[in-house]
């Protein structure tokens, strides 16, 4: 079979403007909520990326009328007829489990294949269970999938055991619905969260608290369309081009996205020695001086460090002057980078959920495999960096949540290109 392998000439400095797409992980749930509407919904902003495309399958799948022109997505829910989302989809994407709350609320019954784990890690779904039962609905798994059925959805109180941007989704998307009150305690903050909670208000949600970690949520009967909502844009991505112009000492200004929503991977960039200048929804990167320090990082969910650039931030560490520890707390396998950019020259040691990263003076190219999303981008980091060209195997995991990503980095000047090569 042939692959994309993506090549990577290093060394070279970037130049210029680059503009952040619309967020995968907004974009996602609030594909899903506009399950709930009684006319369709039209959503701009959204990235052209495989999961949205894996989503739009989906909701086709359900019944909704569906389509894509441009960066807009026109989602019709009114003759959704079926209820069962099937296994070949759940696979590929663990989002389509966001379809179970909002079908539970619609249709009254849902069948959704169980997700299983992925390379990140296990990924449970007990606290989407424990909520929506909790919300009145009877769910039993079996032969694979979760089976809920509720005649009446009611308000109720859900203290998530674990901060879980997930679960917090998917009981929000069926509690809408649902007859009187509900409060949920230690729901996710995540900007991702919150615009879908401005969307779902858009359609005639009673709810408060987003941004907090207490939501409170007053049902209501009817939830209509939204002709047009603009998904915010993607924090992950805007980091991820930064950490690239950081870590080859480039002038570059990333454009279009939300700068607090990464209040924390600034400080940590300002505390190992990068320059930048913020603007109101950019920031120009500027080369700096000498190595780079060493600086810790634990993931935390919003507003801690986020999971999802962990692996890039690894990436920058790698050429930093000295020790850095990097904890993460949120995904048990979230390491499987660490052995590709080792083989890169790097010296980086696991001992359980910790990283302990020497910095060295350099990194060399090698032949390298993506494992999974953001280690696809840590890699490229480092590729930007590395002497020689290094060659990115299973680069299609990139594809599932970055936009466009190696002709953004093409025009700011990165040497770079994707070749097709058979991989037994
Ligand atoms: C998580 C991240 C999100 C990131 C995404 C992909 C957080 C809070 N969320 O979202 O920023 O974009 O991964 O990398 O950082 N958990 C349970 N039971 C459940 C659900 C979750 O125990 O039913 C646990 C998970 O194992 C994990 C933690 O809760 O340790 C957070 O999971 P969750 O936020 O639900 O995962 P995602 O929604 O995938």
């Amino acid at each position: 079979m042939k692959f994309k392998t993506l090549v990577i000439k290093g060394g070279t400095k970037l130049k210029g403007k680059v503009s952040v797409s619309g967020s995968k992980n907004a974009t996602l749930p609030i594909m899903a909520a506009s399950l709930l509407g009684e006319t369709p919904s039209v959503i701009n902003n959204i990235p052209l990326v495989r999961d949205i495309y894996t989503m739009a399958e989906l909701l086709k799948i359900l019944g909704a009328k569906v389509e894509i022109k441009n960066h807009s997505i026109l989602i019709d829910p009114s003759k959704i007829k079926n209820y069962k989302a099937p296994y070949e989809i759940v696979k590929q994407m663990r989002a389509s489990i966001y379809v179970l709350g909002p079908l539970v609320a619609r249709c009254r019954k849902a069948k959704v294949a169980m997700p299983g784990g992925c390379a990140i890690g296990l990924r449970p779904i007990d606290l989407h269970i424990k909520g929506i039962k909790k919300l009145g609905a009877k769910i039993k798994i079996k032969h694979g999938y979760v089976i809920a059925e509720a005649q009446k959805l009611k308000g109720t109180k859900i203290i998530f055991d674990k901060i879980s941007l997930g679960a917090t989704i998917n009981c929000l998307l069926a509690a809408v619905k649902a007859e009187g009150t509900s409060i949920f305690e230690n729901a996710s903050k995540e900007p991702e969260v919150v615009d879908t909670i401005k969307f779902l208000k858009m359609m005639g949600a009673d709810i408060k608290g987003e941004g907090t970690s207490t939501l409170i949520i007053n049902g209501v009967k009817n939830l209509t369309g939204v002709s047009g909502y603009t998904v915010i844009p993607d924090r992950i991505e805007a980091a991820t081009l930064i950490a690239a112009a950081v870590m080859t000492k480039s002038k570059v200004t990333i454009e279009n996205f939300i700068p607090e929503n990464l209040t924390v991977f600034f400080e940590k960039l300002r505390e190992a020695g990068a320059k930048f200048e913020i603007k109101n929804n950019s920031v120009k990167v500027l080369p700096y001086k000498g190595k780079l320090k060493a600086v810790d990082i634990i993931t935390e969910p919003y507003p801690g460090f986020p999971t999802d650039i962990q692996a890039q931030w690894m990436a920058l560490m790698t050429i930093a002057q000295g020790n850095s520890i990097i904890k993460e707390t949120i995904w048990e396998n979230r390491f499987m980078h660490v052995l590709e950019l080792n083989r890169m020259g790097a010296d980086i040691k696991i001992e359980g959920n910790t990283a302990i990263v020497t910095g060295v003076d350099e990194l060399s190219a090698a032949d390298v495999m993506a494992s999974d999303l953001r280690a696809s981008a840590a890699l490229i980091i480092a590729g930007l960096k590395a002497k020689g060209v290094t060659y990115i195997r299973r680069i299609y995991h990139l594809e599932r949540g970055y936009e466009n990503f190696y002709n953004k980095l093409k025009k700011l000047g990165a040497k770079i290109k994707i070749i097709m090569e058979n991989i037994i």
